[in-house]
């Protein structure tokens, strides 16, 4: 898809459709005043305005395009970032869906960067292993927008660019996302971009770094394990970088603590924390924001066999901690653990952040709605929640406490992988602290929302989310 600005009024723009947004009752957009061809319409029909209401004119004087798409954009008062991506998605969204080809966007309601980002993830499909009737798979193949906003239009296009990219990375079926592959198609995705650097270790490299730990979980696959490091050096040379850490279990099938066999498909996208983390580098990097950053991302199946980790195993991580392994399906935070000692010692970070699908406890505590984490800095947590609402990737702060901790003693080890009572994705989190000592270090948990059943104006099919990359892009652009 060929994605374009132009400085030309939209209403001279030679495209299939043009998209313009109103507000309720009468208080129209810039461009509705300005084409005053329109109002005759409105004043025919029921369009009153009203959120996610849509109409479309044909031929109207004085507009090029063949038809005008009117999105009703509610009450102006109450109009905010993601009524506009709703608004953007749900146009783009039906235009492509009837076969149109060029769509040309106003920003809607004076938001480019929200228009930007509803409208591309709102077009994302994933049709990656499709072979048949590829003619019958309707795309668009040009969005143009027409504004002066480009550099807000771009930051959207962008944001949206690396999210999509994390939901494909998700979606893909373990069996081609293996981590030799996952850690390709990032070195191909950041390929060519300013500033940007990739190196895929191997378990060799685990060994020499003592990562006992990560290389457990490791132990029970055929697959070789990677350990994906992307450094951004955006900012000065010696800035104490943002590391991100993210979750890459290609697939988790529970190891020897076998899961159940329902729905175990969807632990294809359990390396949704590794995704994020490679469209949030994207993202950042193709910003060009003046910020270090690096991306750090254990990749490995989980898997059953006869050199598996075993339930009561103990490993020493490569901090030097004793970990009594109690459930191998508690692996995510294996993994971690070392990638997170990698992290704090080789980078003198300024902020650490993993992201993972680390429990199911936490989708239960949340849903969908919100996203934990986990953080003994308070500055952080405000940080990171303003960029939440921001981007509509919401935060929700849970605890870090002793009492979590507490349940994670044991008399074989230093510390267990499971705890005893409830309160699981808290306890996970203590585990995670115990591989971490700075401040300024935060977990989020995003198990609950790895995939969605398409309950969003711009993620309206079944599938993996992507999130939350355009958060974590918000975060580093804040500290700008
Ligand atoms: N990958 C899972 C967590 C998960 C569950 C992610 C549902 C996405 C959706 C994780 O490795 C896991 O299995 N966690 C266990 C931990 C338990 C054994 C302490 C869980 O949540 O049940
Ligand atoms: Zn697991
Ligand atoms: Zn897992």
């Amino acid at each position: 898809m060929n994605i374009k600005t132009s400085s030309e009024a939209i209403e001279t723009l030679d495209v299939d459709a043009i998209v313009i947004g109103l507000y309720k009752d009468n208080t129209h957009g810039e461009t509705a005043i300005r084409l005053g061809a329109i109002a005759p319409y409105l004043e025919l029909d029921e369009f009153t305005g009203k959120t996610k209401q849509t109409m479309i004119l044909y031929n109207v004087e004085g507009v090029k395009a063949r038809r005008i798409y009117l999105v009703g954009l509610g009450e102006k008062e109450k109009c905010n970032f993601e009524s506009v991506r709703n608004a953007a998605s749900i146009a783009a969204r039906t235009l492509r869906d009837r076969g149109l080809k060029s769509i040309a966007f106003e920003a809607l309601h004076g938001d480019a960067q929200s228009t930007a980002e509803g409208a591309i993830l709102g077009l994302y499909k994933y049709d990656f292993l499709k072979t048949q009737n590829l003619d019958k798979i309707k795309k668009v193949d040009e969005i143009i927008f027409s504004g002066n906003d480009v550099d807000a239009w771009n930051t959207g296009v962008i944001m949206a660019e690396g999210q999509n990219y994390a939901r494909f990375l998700a979606e893909t079926p373990a069996n081609i996302c293996t981590p030799t592959w996952f850690a390709e198609k990032a070195k191909e995705y950041l390929d060519g971009i300013d500033n940007i650097e990739i190196i895929v270790h191997d378990e060799e490299w685990a060994k020499e770094k003592k990562m006992g730990s990560f290389l457990s979980v490791a132990a029970g696959t055929e697959e070789p394990a990677k350990f994906l490091e992307i450094q951004y050096n955006g900012g000065n040379e010696n800035d104490p970088p943002i590391v991100y850490v993210g979750k890459g279990i290609t697939f988790d099938t529970g190891g020897i603590s076998l899961k159940p066999s329902a729905n175990m498909g969807a632990m294809r996208g359990d390396m949704g924390g590794a995704a994020s983390v490679v469209g949030t580098l994207y993202a950042i990097s193709k910003l060009g924001l003046k910020k270090n950053v690096i991306g750090l991302t254990p990749l490995t199946e989980n898997m059953p066999s006869g050199r598996a980790t075993k339930p009561s195993d103990v490993v020493t991580a490569s901090n030097g901690k004793t970990i009594q392994v109690d459930n191998t399906d508690a692996e995510g935070r294996l993994i971690l653990a070392d990638a997170l000692v990698y992290a704090e010692k080789e980078f003198n970070p300024h902020t650490v952040i993993d992201i993972a699908t680390l429990t199911g406890s936490i989708g239960v505590a949340l849903g969908e709605a919100f996203i934990g984490v986990f953080t003994r800095s308070d500055e952080l947590w405000n940080e990171l929640n303003r960029a939440g609402e921001k981007t509509f990737d919401r935060f929700w702060r849970m605890p870090l406490d002793p009492i979590y901790r507490k349940a994670l003693d044991t008399p074989l080890a230093d510390v267990n992988n499971v705890g005893s009572r409830a309160g699981g994705a808290c306890q996970a989190a203590e585990f995670l602290g115990e591989f971490i000592e700075m401040k300024r270090w935060c977990h989020v948990d995003i198990a609950g929302v790895m995939d969605s059943p398409g309950s969003s104006d711009y993620h309206p099919k079944k599938g993996m989310t992507g999130k939350p990359v355009r958060g974590l892009v918000e975060f580093c652009k804040q500290m700008e």
